[in-house]
């Protein structure tokens, strides 16, 4: 049976790179599978969180990701923290995972920087976490960004070598799912990095809580190049930044790159960024209304990932049974 499930950060504000490179596919996929989404509040305080703030960043992003669209009836939403099997059995695959495997991450060198030896442990393990996060599940498809298909790799090379050292077939190796136009969506500020919750520039991100005015204004500061928009997509090539917006129509206009190339050709930037704006508005700003309504209601979202908590529990306890047995935890 497929299952799918995906995780997300509760760091702060949700912006379009979080949105178009993963939550509208989940948004999708609910439609035809079953879904456990998870808002990774563990995987958060592998860097510092002030403890208030992770409270109400949690919340936000449970809003954000009802607001658009995720069905918290008939999927499971609920953070992290509220199953304990994913700390145990994170700590089990803890000693099957290779040093040498969690060398190779990127992610961890790129989050650690140059003072790697006080990163925190959990900094490095973090991928054994993330692993942990979907086998708990027998999880079977898990949509995520670009960003995440080495983590995605290394949690099916842990389940592979859990389930041959253990003789056990206990875990599907899980697919990553990486689809859209823009399952890599770059800064506004500078087309070569990754749009991120942690560039100190706003400007650099399109929030999933900025109203009408501040989305436009961002768009207008975006960095663009002299020239007006090519025909091809070849000739995109060295204009990292009118592919980024390219991409970023596609993506909201649900259509190809191409397409989205044929229908922009030969615009100057200026006419292009007021079409982007409007397109880009007429998708985030229901979700905005929507969100700031869900807001207002703490208890109600609360409440919400209470009950996804105790579901998500229901599904995995069974599968932590069947682990410690493979283990020798229990005859
Ligand atoms: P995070 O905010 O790091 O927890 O990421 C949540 C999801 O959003 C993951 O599936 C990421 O791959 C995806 N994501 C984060 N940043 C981007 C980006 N700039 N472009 C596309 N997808 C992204
Ligand atoms: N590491 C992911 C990110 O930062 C979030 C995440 C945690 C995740 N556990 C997961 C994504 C399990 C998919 C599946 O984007």
């Amino acid at each position: 049976m497929k299952l799918v499930f995906s995780g997300i950060q509760p760091t702060g504000n949700l912006h379009i790179g979080n949105y178009l490179g993963a939550v509208r596919n989940w948004v999708a996929l609910q439609e035809k599978f079953k879904c456990i989404f998870c808002i990774v509040d563990m995987h958060a305080i592998t860097v510092w969180q002030d403890p208030s703030m992770l409270v109400e960043n949690t919340r936000e992003v449970a809003a954000a990701l009802i607001a658009s669209g995720i069905d918290p009836k008939t999927q499971i939403l609920f953070n992290q923290s509220r199953n304990p099997d994913h700390a145990n059995l994170s700590w089990i695959l803890n000693c099957v995972a290779r040093l040498g495997w969690l060398n190779r991450m990127t992610q961890f060198k790129e989050k650690a920087g140059k003072n790697r030896e006080n990163a925190s442990v959990g900094l490095y393990t973090y991928p054994n976490l993330m692993a942990a996060d979907i086998l708990v599940y027998q999880a079977t498809h898990v949509p995520v960004g670009e960003d995440q298909k080495q983590h995605l790799e290394l949690a099916r090379d842990i389940a592979q070598k859990f389930n041959s050292d253990y003789g056990a077939d206990i875990f599907p190796l899980p697919e990553p799912l990486i689809t859209g136009a823009a399952t890599r969506v770059m800064s506004l500020r500078d087309g070569a990095s990754k749009m991120s919750k942690s560039d100190p520039s706003d400007l650099s991100r399109i929030n999933l809580s900025d109203g009408a005015d501040a989305v436009a204004q961002k768009i207008r500061k975006a960095k663009t190049d002299p020239n007006p928009l090519p025909d091809s997509i070849e000739a995109l090539s060295g204009r990292p930044e009118a592919d980024n917006l390219i991409s970023i129509y596609a993506a909201f206009a649900g259509i190809s790159r191409e397409d989205s190339i044929s229908i922009n050709s030969g615009k100057q930037f200026s006419n292009f960024k007021r079409d982007l704006t409007d397109l880009a508005v007429s998708v985030l700003e229901p979700i905005n209304n929507e969100m700031r309504k869900l807001l207002s209601e703490p208890e109600y979202i609360d409440g919400i990932l209470a009950n996804g908590g105790e579901r998500a529990v229901d599904v995995s306890r069974p599968v932590m049974g069947k682990v410690f047995q493979a283990v020798g935890f229990r005859s």
